[in-house]
């Protein structure tokens, strides 16, 4: 690591150190004005950052730190195309996807965007006839159902935005199959007419096994009910591997691809959003990918110090890095986001879960931290607990709108937004053990049965969180959170210098999996793997033939 950043690193510790013994409450009552200072907008999107430890001193050494890692250099070279993915020698340009100005984008001295815009208008016409019947089943009628079978990257980001985009859905109904396990698919057609039915299969590789099995059981599905012949108007497809799509046998004007520079994870503003352009129509799908491309012209031009994903990065390194907290909290007090931890558990632990650089050398430090959360209020009727007084940290990251999109519920987002900002509240203030002494007092509890509550009810406090605020979650408005969030994830990997674009760590498991059927199968003794795995091979196959 360069001496330089060393340094730096070694003064955000004593930043650390020299305000370790003060509570979050001190830097409020200190000053007045921490929340202007320690907030950023852009437009209406609001990241509160004043709920945590920084202090302008460590800021300013985080804006160093961003400096020194070259954040600024990395980003453009993203931008430009860049083989930024050095392990897979690939451009990573999931921008190019939203880019909905006339610049240009070069892979490899080639401007991408003709192609992009061309895969675009041919996605939105597939998605439109499904929806207005012109696209429609073997027998001429309109699909009601599209059940899209994809995992990871190609499941995810659409399962997300469905849920999140629900009050725009006015197309057929949505079903997402995704793990291998049959009870999924299996649950899934129950309820489904296969003459109704579209099926998406939505894999990049078009190998992954998940995907290739749940495909192939639901073409048997459509087969078995309505005839081989039928079976091509039931399905479409979308892959980088469009020769092995054309050999599972989908019609070519129902295949879209992408580009082998689009990440999985990075997927759903590609042909990977299809069923999310069927549920949402074209027009909302757009302002989805405007709402990207806007955080993206600001990740690309705004200043370090007012650079939204920039400042969720120093933050998230500060409470990684820095304070040493192992996890981070998704804690979306809007229920449209009920999929987002799930899918930025994703994009942060497969992107940033790394233990080398790109040199391959050893990080130093911390990498991606633990990803995790569940909606509030629900959350806190479950594990807010150890949140608010367990003896582990866990920086808190809320987002919530102004307005719901009930207008006759608008009592429910009150007390929604009252429940947010009280929870990052009482994580910051806590209470103490002379002012929950106080209360009980008041309550009139007698002195002896006072002094043995009081301990269990005091609340330390001095516990991080960051808020996220938008006006309302409309299409543009997810399109800004997902995108921040992305280069939050490539700002955090710059500076720790790691590939945040491969995904080795998944494969071990994968090659197992593939040894290992022969011995589930009953076709291959388990005599050769530890006595663990061969253990529990044979009490899973114990009785059952081949
Ligand atoms: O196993 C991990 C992974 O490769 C993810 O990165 C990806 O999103 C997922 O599998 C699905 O891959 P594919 O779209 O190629 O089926």
């Amino acid at each position: 690591m360069p001496k330089r950043l060393e340094e730096i690193w070694s003064a955000l510790a004593a930043c650390r150190d020299a305000t370790k013994g003060r509570h979050l409450r001190a830097f409020f009552a200190e000053d007045a004005e921490r929340f202007a200072g320690f907030s950023a907008r852009l437009d209406d999107l609001l990241l509160d950052y004043s709920k945590t430890s920084v202090t302008p001193d460590a800021l300013a050494l985080l804006l160093k730190l961003a400096q020194t890692a070259e954040v600024e250099a990395k980003r453009d070279a993203m931008f430009a195309g860049t083989a930024i993915n050095t392990t897979e020698n690939r451009a990573v340009l999931h921008v190019a996807l939203r880019n909905l100005s006339d610049r240009p984008i070069l892979v490899d001295g080639i401007d991408v965007m003709p192609e992009v815009r061309a895969t675009l208008d041919r996605l939105f016409a597939f998605a439109e006839g499904v929806r207005d019947g012109s696209i429609a089943a073997a027998d001429g009628g309109r699909f009601t159902d599209v059940v899209n079978i994809g995992i990871g990257g190609s499941d995810l980001g659409p399962v997300m935005a469905t849920a999140a985009l629900t009050p725009y859905h006015d197309g057929p109904r949505l079903h997402y199959v995704s793990n291998v396990d049959g009870a999924h698919i299996a649950d899934t057609i129950a309820k489904l007419d296969p003459a109704r039915t579209l099926v998406i299969v939505a894999s990049k590789t078009f190998t992954t096994v998940e995907t290739m099995t749940n495909a192939a059981t639901a073409r048997k599905w459509l087969a078995g009910a309505l005839g081989e012949a039928a079976v091509g108007a039931h399905f479409a497809a979308v892959s980088t591997a469009l020769d092995k799509v054309a050999a599972f046998g989908i019609q070519p004007e129902r295949v879209f691809g992408f580009w082998d520079w689009v990440g999985g994870r990075y997927s759903v503003w590609s042909a990977i959003g299809l069923p999310v352009m069927i549920a949402i129509g074209s027009e909302n799908f757009r302002a989805f990918l405007a709402g990207a491309h806007a955080v993206d012209e600001h990740f690309r031009t705004a200043p370090l110090d007012k650079n939204l994903p920039v400042l969720m990065g120093l933050i998230g390194l500060w409470h990684r890095d820095v304070c040493g907290y192992p996890s981070r909290a998704i804690l979306p007090y809007d229920q449209h986001l009920v999929r987002l931890p799930a899918y930025l558990q994703q994009l942060d632990m497969e992107s940033n879960g790394k233990r080398v650089r790109k040199d391959g050398t050893p990080v130093e430090r911390p990498t991606g931290p633990v990803v995790w959360g569940e909606p509030g209020t629900n959350g806190q009727h479950a594990f807010y607990q150890l949140i608010h007084q367990g003896t582990d940290v866990v920086p808190c990251e809320f987002l919530i709108a102004a307005e719901g999109h009930h207008p006759d519920l608008a009592h429910h987002q009150r007390l929604l937004i009252a429940n947010c900002l009280a929870q990052s509240e009482a994580l910051m203030k806590g209470r103490t053990l002379d002012e929950t002494k106080a209360q009980l007092t008041k309550r009139g509890l007698a002195p002896e049965k006072l002094e043995a509550l009081a301990p269990h009810m005091v609340f330390p406090g001095n516990r991080p969180s960051l808020t996220i605020a938008y006006r309302k979650l409309d299409p543009f408005a997810l399109g800004r959170i997902v995108a921040l969030f992305e280069h939050r994830v490539f700002v955090e990997a710059a500076i720790w210098d790691i590939n945040a674009f491969d995904q080795w760590g998944v494969e071990l498991g994968k090659e197992l999996a593939t040894a290992l059927l022969p011995v589930i199968e009953g076709k291959a003794p388990g005599a050769s793997h530890d006595s663990s795995t061969a253990g529990l091979a044979a009490y899973l196959t114990a009785g059952k033939s081949a």
